[in-house]
């Protein structure tokens, strides 16, 4: 039986706050809404050949319980905003690493330009790409990476 599913699924997940994008501190983060950054990452998603499943919590437990399933729900890569759990969430990280199941952490703004407690990111050295200052664009940059680690297997 023939299929139009496109091959590879992947997962945007957001973390705490980042469901106020458009009005949480546009000076920093931009007047886009986290519904048009989906849009967007969706329809990118369709260029690219790939499904796009959007999600987004504010509870740490929600995003590993997500991060967790996405190899039975049939995700092939994960575009990730952890949001401020990028910090210390080691249950995150955890869940990160225990999946195999590539993971690009995205961030809008320059973290390393910004509070210190912002400069250590407990998740990133488990993922297979740091995007970070590219405000919305990174998104897609993010699913293009992931999409390449995909690709190569
Ligand atoms: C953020 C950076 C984090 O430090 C912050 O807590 C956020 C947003 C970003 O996208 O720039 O919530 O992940």
């Amino acid at each position: 039986m023939t299929t139009d599913r496109p091959a590879h699924q992947v997962l945007l997940l957001n973390g705490p706050n980042l469901n106020l994008l458009g009005t949480r501190d546009p000076d920093r983060y931009g007047t886009t809404t986290l519904t048009q950054v989906e849009a967007e990452v969706v329809a990118l998603g369709g260029e690219l050949g790939v499904e796009v499943t959007c999600r987004q919590s504010n509870h740490e437990g929600v995003l590993v319980d997500a991060v967790q399933q996405a190899p039975t729900d049939g995700f092939t890569g994960i575009v990730l905003n952890p949001g401020a759990f990028t910090h210390y969430s080691y249950a995150l990280r955890d869940a990160i690493d225990a999946v195999p199941v590539p993971c690009v952490e995205v961030h809008l703004s320059n973290v390393h330009a910004r509070e210190e407690f912002r400069h250590t990111s407990v998740t990133a050295p488990v993922t297979a790409g740091f995007i970070s200052g590219c405000g919305t664009a990174g998104y897609g940059l993010a699913l293009r990476a992931v999409l390449g680690r995909i690709r190569q297997g």
